[in-house]
């Protein structure tokens, strides 16, 4: 049946819903792509309409995620919905099991893996048979790291026929910030995963996301103190990042049937620098981090840390978006020859969690609303859906690009 819309972009309002659409009509306008913006609010979103001066061809759509109703009607009349509406747990489900139910295709920038498993779970079935295409983490997570490992993988096969063993992702260079609705969906994670410990094992399984019965492979739990990588030189501290991205990357390997072998081994971490400066930040940066997570189990903390934290709807100044960057460097191991290896790298401009990640969002949607996925209805990663489509696409119009070094 033949849709009002290509795109709907579901939390328009948003601190992050916002640079999306700024994005859509910058790059797409109106005439390359048919979108829409949908929220709970019609005043923010006749605001956002005069802000952006977008034209009356953009339509405004009114769904609140608690209505299933109102939900199913504003889906209905896409073929694709981009929702940034988080945190994901407490306010996306209804999103995704319209979407599953309704054939529509579905991208996020979900990082809760809770949630993901969840919905994994409770729609698999259903998006299978309506041919809805769900890919959740189509922003900073996960995307440098699922598509930069498929990239190195697919370097690999093309010059030694063979996949690399082991991937290392290290980030190296990472200027941006924090948005409330970011700092809203840790914390509201934490909080739930104190209430149920179930929740717990599922974050800190290193294969908490691949399919249910699909073999596990040789990664432990992720790194929490300072090491010395051999292959960069350098101390590496634990990446903020590393519990959502490394669980993506090793679904993708299984759900494209092992490219990257059984055996196959991905981890992440922050690139210090050599010597006993490395040393001391990889420490101090490892610390920090538990001394993060430590201080946002506690309820009373997390409502202390929570006054003077960016709140839901705030987020960087336009200064930090635009000057943000990032570089992640990659090294694939060859399996036997360590002259094989193959070393790359993942560059993105303007801020990692908003500049970027509202773009990477964007052109996800139009590849799946452009009939770029090579899989048919279910729950698949940025890389096993729209691999070769993105490879394609962030360099030419986002921002990210992918090199060999
Ligand atoms: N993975 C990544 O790289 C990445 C990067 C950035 C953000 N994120 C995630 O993206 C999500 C959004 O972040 P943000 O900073 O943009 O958050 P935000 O500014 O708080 O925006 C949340 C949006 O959700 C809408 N909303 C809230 N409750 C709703 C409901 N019941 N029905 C309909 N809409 C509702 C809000 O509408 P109103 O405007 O009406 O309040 C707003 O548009 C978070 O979960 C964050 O963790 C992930």
């Amino acid at each position: 049946m033949a849709k009002e819309f290509d795109i709907l972009i579901f939390g328009a309002t948003g601190f992050t819903g916002r640079l999306v659409t700024r994005y859509m009509q910058e790059q797409y306008g109106a005439s390359n792509v048919r979108w829409a913006i949908a929220g709970r609010n019609e005043s923010k979103l006749n605001a956002l309409k005069t802000e952006l001066s977008l034209g009356d061809d953009i339509s405004c759509l009114i769904a609140d995620s608690s209505d299933p109703e109102a939900l199913r009607k504003a889906i209905s009349k896409a073929r694709v919905v981009l929702t940034t509406v988080g945190p994901y747990a407490r306010y996306g489900s209804e999103v995704v099991a319209a979407c599953a139910a309704l054939g529509v295709h579905y991208c996020d920038l979900t990082g809760e893996v809770h949630w993901m498993r969840k919905m994994i779970d409770s729609h698999e079935e259903t998006a299978r048979q309506s041919g809805a295409c769900i890919v959740h983490t189509c922003g900073f997570d996960s995307i440098p790291s699922d598509l930069g490992t498929y990239f190195v993988q697919k370097l690999m096969r093309e010059t030694h026929g063979v996949p690399a063993k082991h991937v290392k992702y290290r980030a190296s260079e990472f200027k941006g910030g924090f948005s409330g609705g970011t700092l809203d969906s840790m914390m509201a994670m934490m909080e739930q995963a104190a209430r149920d410990p179930s929740i717990m094992m599922t974050i800190a399984d290193p294969y908490g996301l691949n399919p249910k019965g699909s073999p596990r492979g040789l990664d432990g739990p992720d790194r929490l103190t300072p090491e010395y990588d051999n292959d960069f030189r350098s101390w590496i501290a634990p990446f903020v990042m590393a519990s959502i991205n490394t669980r993506v990357v090793r679904r993708s390997n299984a759900l494209m049937g092992f490219p990257y072998g059984r055996d196959f081994r991905y981890d992440e971490a922050t690139l210090m620098r050599d010597g006993p400066l490395g040393f001391l930040g990889a420490a101090a940066t490892g610390l920090g981090m538990r001394g993060m997570n430590g201080l946002s189990s506690q309820a009373t903390l997390r409502g202390l840390m929570q006054r003077f934290l960016p709140k839901p709807g705030e987020g960087p100044s336009e200064e930090t978006i635009e000057t943000g960057h990032y570089t992640i460097e990659l090294i694939g191991k060859h399996p036997s020859d360590s002259d094989k290896h193959i070393r790359a790298r993942v560059r993105g401009d303007k801020d990692p969690g908003y500049g970027s990640t509202s773009k990477m969002l964007s052109e996800c949607a139009v590849a799946l609303a452009q009939g770029e996925a090579v899989v048919e209805g279910g729950f698949w990663t940025p890389a096993s859906a729209l691999g070769d489509a993105l490879l394609n696409r962030l360099p030419e119009n986002a921002g990210v690009t992918f090199e060999q070094d």
